[in-house]
């Protein structure tokens, strides 16, 4: 969800007005997504390395996301909704995690759409954890060298209750992966939109799934019904 700031600088407001404003998108994206009845969806709202902004941008985030909740917890609710989070949110603030043990716990049998917020979230540190878990749990032995798989190992990982990754959408024109969900983006089709979060609208986001229907995926295989399967002499 990039962009916001660039939005409001170029209004000539403060950093924070843009995050309001993205705050509203986050609600059309996610209306949308319930609407068009998409199994999951996930929000990089808050990078592991976003600590690094000014503490007052830091707090404001913090306090966006528990109004966020606050207000539209019951909504989520009422659509059937299933909150999760993935990464470090013992680092927010008490108020945060209350709020999102809260309606996690509320939501959790809900069999909606499955909403994720990436927060405090790094790809490369869930793929670390999980490695650290499974040695935990474990043990580094000559059994665990023969007989592991990647899907043993993908039971480690966090964000282990969602499938692979088939969309991303990046907004504000940047083409980077910024530590997002790196294990799940193996194969994941990725789209470059170059409005910013707060102009991205329900339309962008559909105009974006349709991209995606347009693709041919092969995870490293072959079309076969517009290849010709027969080998070709050299
Ligand atoms: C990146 O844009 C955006 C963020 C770090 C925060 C995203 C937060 C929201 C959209 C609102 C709250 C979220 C929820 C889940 C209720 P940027 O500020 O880095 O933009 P810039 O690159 O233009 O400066």
């Amino acid at each position: 969800m990039d962009g916001n700031g660039r939005w409001a600088q170029e209004r000539n407001l403060r950093r924070h007005k843009g995050h309001i404003e993205g705050c509203e998108t986050v609600k059309k994206i996610v209306n949308s997504a319930h609407n068009k009845e998409i199994a999951y969806l996930t929000l990089f709202a808050f990078s592991s390395e976003n600590w690094k902004r000014p503490g007052f941008e830091v707090r404001f985030l913090m306090q966006l996301l528990e109004r966020y909740l606050v207000d539209y917890g019951e909504e989520l609710h009422q659509k059937n909704i299933c909150l999760k989070t993935i990464g470090q949110i013992e680092a927010f603030p008490r108020a945060v995690q209350k709020n999102l043990k809260i309606l996690k716990e509320k939501t959790q049998n809900n069999t909606g759409l499955i909403l994720t917020f990436a927060l405090n979230f790094g790809g490369r540190q869930e793929i670390f954890n999980a490695v650290k878990k499974l040695i935990k749990g474990i043990g580094l032995s000559q059994k665990f060298e023969d007989e592991l798989n990647s899907k043993d190992f993908e039971s480690f990982l966090e964000s282990s209750y969602l499938p692979d990754m088939d969309l991303m959408i990046r907004t504000s024109g940047e083409q980077r992966l910024s530590n997002f969900l790196l294990w799940k983006m193996a194969y994941t089709e990725l789209y470059f939109s170059p409005k910013y979060w707060p102009d991205f609208s329900e339309n962008d986001f559909i105009e974006a799934i349709h991209w995606y229907q347009t693709r041919q995926r092969k995870f490293g295989g072959l079309d076969l019904k517009s290849t010709n399967p027969s080998p070709t002499k050299l």
